[in-house]
């Protein structure tokens, strides 16, 4: 009989660890929506207790995604299960995420507890969250570095708790399949009410192993796996979902798989892959298995000779089955709504009516300024909406003076705006530069009108051109940290000076949004 594997995403919560990546809920709600369309079983949505935006992200996802289970993160502490219920109120679908660790090092290092605790904390956790879902996943925190006999305990006791997923993970990719497998079968053979519960594991790439370690786990019994698209997360990442999906595909012929499925849609990996990565900006390496440029590229002579024959002599997957579009379309000015609407889709971007209105016209603009649209053109222009949360600043004017002995200086106006009325404030400054000069303009409007005494700290400021030739456009991504939590801003213009000054006004206006401070500025407009 053949058996599924769960698939358990985790890229809105585990992913958005990696170094750099910080979305708005907007966004997430973007790829949530995405992983929807994808099929998979659960999406982690975020961890709410830990900011305002990963609360915000996970009740607007909650709210929005019909059929997909909603899972939120938790330790083993009462406010987080609160918080994360609180979050989830909303969903259809509701798993709380709960977890503690259960390795000595961690037990005693970073806990300060002992064994004891750890188990008492666990099962009161697990019971405490069963008060608002019947579905509760508990974590072994680094299950793989953990005394077996105890953490097979624990397992038992949270799973009389009222614990319906187990999960195993592998925090810090310490494992190697056969040991990472052995592990699993052990819980399955040894702790007597497993079978009350779906076997989950959760690996680590420190040392590129995660996903055959999930496999192996498969192989020796867990029924769920927890992964990410590209392969994202803490330091080296997670297990990467696209393998794993097309591994337990693909291997039809080997008697230790033949028998398990999953139910994604396979052709919806592709523009998944391109989603997360344009709205995180985490590059995939051209390399990458399934969804990498290269993956099905062929260039030795032999090997193109050999595909065009018969594409089973060096192809194990069809690209059309993981949804890797075609032809590279390339769009001008004569494309119409529909064209830049089927190259949005194969490139993840589902998007409404309203949203599409208004990329098609600055398409259009930007097509009458360049001859060739590319991909990159045409996802810096969605992503630029995207990242925007409701507008209430807006650049309305700017001058800069500089060049070889001058002092840098610039002028800019900004519009306010509330309820469709808008007020505009104007300032001048000087700097190391034309970019520092127009921010320190747009800091002194804004930390009058707050009455703030310093601005939020610029932690990142990077700028690329998106795509080629001297007419390519500037994309400028700037974060801003503020009361411990971190902003972005995205602008784009042919103007690199315009990018980087709409960046920053992007980043204000969401800092101000997601900080409700908006009402903070008292002007009569
Ligand atoms: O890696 C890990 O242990 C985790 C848990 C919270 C599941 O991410
Ligand atoms: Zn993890």
């Amino acid at each position: 009989m053949k058996e599924k594997i769960y698939i358990f995403d985790t890229t809105l919560r585990d992913g958005e660890q990696s170094p750099g990546a910080s979305l708005t809920p907007k966004e997430k709600l973007e790829i949530a929506l995405q992983l929807e369309r994808l099929n998979v079983d659960v999406i982690e949505a975020g961890f709410p207790i830990a900011s305002l935006g990963d609360f915000e992200a996970v009740s607007l996802i909650a709210k929005n995604v019909k059929k997909t289970i909603i899972a939120a993160l938790a330790r083993a502490k009462k406010i987080d299960i609160e918080t994360a219920a609180s979050a989830l109120k909303f969903a259809k679908r509701a798993r709380i995420h709960t977890f503690i660790a259960t390795s000595d090092i961690h037990i005693k290092y970073k806990l300060k507890m002992s064994r004891e605790e750890v188990l008492k904390t666990a099962v009161e956790a697990v019971k405490y969250a069963r008060k608002f879902t019947d579905d509760v996943e508990f974590s072994c925190e680094d299950a793989a570095r953990s005394d077996v006999e105890f953490m097979c305990k624990v397992i038992e006791e949270v799973i009389k708790a009222g614990a319906t997923v187990i999960n195993i993970p592998d925090t810090v990719g310490y494992s190697i399949p056969e040991e990472f497998g052995s592990l699993v079968n052990h819980i399955r053979n040894t702790v007597p009410n497993i079978d009350k519960c779906i076997l989950s594991v959760h690996c680590h790439n420190d040392l590129g192993l995660a996903v055959a370690n999930s496999i192996s786990a498969i192989i020796n019994g867990a029924r769920q796996v927890e992964c990410t698209i590209n392969g994202i997360g803490e330091r080296a990442g997670n297990a990467s979902l696209e393998e794993i999906v097309m591994i337990i595909k693909t291997k039809k012929n080997y008697e230790l798989l033949k028998n398990f499925y999953t139910d994604i849609n396979t052709k919806e990996i592709y523009p998944t892959s391109r989603l997360v990565s344009n709205l995180t900006g985490i590059v995939v390496q051209p390399n990458k298995a399934i969804v990498g440029k290269n993956a099905f590229r062929h260039e030795a002579g032999i090997h193109q000779d050999g595909v065009l024959k018969q594409r089973q002599t060096y192809e194990i997957i069809s690209p059309k089955d993981v949804g890797v579009p075609s032809s590279e379309l390339v769009l001008g000015k004569h494309s119409g709504r529909h064209a830049l609407e089927k190259r949005l889709s194969e490139l993840g971007y589902r998007i409404n009516k309203k949203l599409l209105n208004k990329i098609f016209i600055k398409f259009k603009n930007l097509a009458d300024k360049k001859k060739y649209i590319f991909d990159e053109d045409i996802i810096a222009i969605v992503n630029e909406e995207l990242g925007k949360e409701k507008q209430q600043l807006e650049l309305k004017y700017f001058h800069i003076s500089s060049g070889s002995g001058i002092i840098p200086t610039a002028t800019v106006e900004i519009a306010i705006i509330s309820d469709s009325k808008q007020k505009l404030f104007k300032e001048v400054e000087c700097g190391d530069g034309p970019v520092d000069a127009a921010y320190k303009a747009i800091d002194k409007i804004l930390l009058k009108l707050l009455n703030f005494k310093n601005p939020p700290k610029l932690v990142d400021y990077q700028l690329k051109a998106i795509s080629s030739g001297k007419d390519a456009q500037g994309e400028v991504v700037v974060k801003l940290e503020y009361d411990g939590e971190l902003f972005t801003g995205r602008g784009i213009s042919t103007d690199i000076i315009e990018a980087s000054i709409k960046s920053y006004i992007s980043c204000w206006n969401n800092l101000l949004i997601r900080k409700k401070l908006t009402k903070k500025i008292k002007i009569s407009l």
